[in-house]
């Protein structure tokens, strides 16, 4: 039978070490051995492969509990067994207190030393795979959670947060690569400045660059030694830290020969660094964050495919909408007006980005739900009677129906185009809802729509003068509309930031 088990024997008797060597050999393990404690250290140093250590207790100079003491904070998954002639309970106690696994009792039988190391390796064997298993459980879960973000920002904190956790780190960023692959942004970070967010870093003169345009991960123990490397990080106080790539899924073939010619492919770079009570990195961490790398890289490519895809989808809705108008030259460009006023009102109202987004697309498509109110209605050049009115009245349901089943739209987009007709006194349809019912979105698309309508040319009417629209408007402000978007409304026109002639060119 074979092991490669790597066994690091230490005693003062040759005669031992001897012995010991040739039996543990003949089974198939690797052997080395020290006749001392200084030794013994230097070749657990040398060589992270030692899994088993056999040492006697009662050697000159470094006795073997200082050495085990010493070979555990070394190399922590080191199983430790001593020898000793003096099976007190005091060297035993103080033994295991140091960490060893067994003690045996010389003069020793060659069974009793084959025991003993089957034992402690089968244990070995054990707690490694109830690590691994306890590890991919873990992975396993946080897969799952980085699955279900849906926003860029969210997932990558999270997945930093995640990382630093993972390995007991207390510092680390993600950086992810530009849309034109020059430069990586600073987009996550955890024990940085919060000022270095946003900002774009060049591939030439980083770390985190080198990492991205070689696709391969660093694991960095002491920077001091690589002087190329040291003289990118003046920004890190840390001798030791890991950056590992995101790499895009299903573009280019995969082989670690092109990943040094394309930088492309990456699309982000996790770093992570000082390890609480200054520990080094191991092998392990690596493992794991390359592992959550993976996951991650493919999380954000979801996202932004979705993003591209609900994007994709909203420009359909928006350019259908628009064209829709097309058919009816008195209304041509009237949302893409009512869509720019609303914007304009609600930036200078302050309201926050994600609100206006909402308002531009729900204002490009308020009246959508003309496509239900036939052409010689719509058109009509005289006066409508009261069934023509009902069929009017009713475009802002038809509108509501039509763009309701669209997952991706958001309750604010429904509003504004369910909404846009609606008075604050509960003069408007088709709910006729008042007051505090009428949301701010609302409100704002409320005033655009009614000055566009006073500000174009109708089938049954001129546009009217700029005085007399906001005299109107007056009127209507704190009765109909809301007094403060009329007010900023009257504002942006009478500083000429709005004009009627601005949008009315059909
Ligand atoms: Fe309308």
């Amino acid at each position: 039978m074979t092991h490669r088990e790597k066994i690091l024997v230490v005693d003062d008797e040759a005669v031992i070490r001897e012995l010991l060597s040739e039996v543990l050999q003949d089974d198939g393990y690797v052997v080395e051995s020290a006749n001392n404690g200084q030794t013994a250290l230097e070749l657990l140093r040398s060589s992270d492969d030692f899994v088993l250590l056999f040492t006697d207790i009662l050697m000159p100079g470094m006795n073997g509990i200082d050495l085990l003491r010493e070979a555990k904070r070394l190399r922590p998954s080191l199983i430790p067994i001593v020898m000793t002639a003096y099976a007190t309970l005091e060297t035993a106690r103080a033994a295991v207190k140091e960490g060893a696994y067994d003690y045996v009792l010389k003069p020793f039988s060659l069974s009793e030393i084959k025991l003993a190391v089957a034992n402690a390796l089968e244990r070995h064997r054990l707690a490694r795979e109830n690590a691994r298993l306890l590890e991919l459980t873990q992975l396993f879960h946080i897969s799952e959670q980085i699955a279900t973000i849906r926003d860029e920002n969210h997932l990558l904190s999270f997945v930093l947060k995640t990382a630093l956790q993972r390995v007991g780190a207390t510092r680390g960023s993600i950086l992810v690569t530009t849309s034109d692959g020059k430069a990586l942004e600073i987009r996550a970070g955890v024990g940085i400045p919060g000022d270095v967010l946003g900002a774009a870093v060049d591939l030439d003169r980083s770390i985190s660059g080198i990492v991205a345009k070689t696709g391969k991960p660093l694991f960095v123990n002491d920077i001091r030694e690589i002087p190329e490397l040291a003289r990118l990080a003046r920004q890190l106080p840390e001798t030791s830290f890991i950056s590992v790539p995101l790499e895009q899924k299903g573009q280019g073939n995969g082989t670690a020969a092109d990943t040094g010619s394309s930088n492309h492919r990456i699309i982000a770079v996790l770093n992570v660094c000082q390890k609480a009570r200054g520990e080094h990195f191991t092998e392990g961490d690596l493992k794991v964050l390359s592992i959550l790398a993976n996951h991650a890289a493919a999380a954000l490519q979801n996202v932004r495919l979705i993003q591209d895809i609900e994007h994709a989808h909203l420009a359909t809705v928006e350019s259908m909408a628009l064209l829709l108008e097309a058919r009816d030259p008195y209304t041509q460009f009237h949302s893409q007006r009512v869509r720019d006023v609303s914007v304009a009102i609600a930036i200078n109202l302050g309201m926050s980005p994600q609100d206006i987004e909402v308002l531009r697309l729900g204002a490009a498509f308020h009246d959508i739900g003309k496509v239900g109110v036939p052409d010689r209605v719509l058109n009509k050049p005289d006066r409508l009677s009261p069934e023509e009115w009902e069929l009017i009245r009713r475009h802002p349901i038809i509108g509501y129906s039509v763009l309701e089943p669209i997952h991706f739209l958001k309750q604010g987009h429904l509003d504004v185009v369910r909404g846009h007709h609606e008075r604050l006194n509960g003069n408007g349809y088709p709910d006729g809802i008042k007051d505090k019912e009428v949301p701010p979105l609302v409100r704002i698309i409320a005033v655009a729509d009614t000055y566009d309508a006073m500000a174009s040319d109708r089938a049954y009417r001129k546009a009217m003068p700029e005085n007399l629209i906001i005299a109107e408007l007056r009127k209507a402000a704190g009765e109909q509309l809301d007094a403060d978007v009329v007010n900023m409304l009257i504002h942006l026109i009478t500083s000429g930031q709005i004009s009627k002639t601005n949008g009315n060119n059909r």
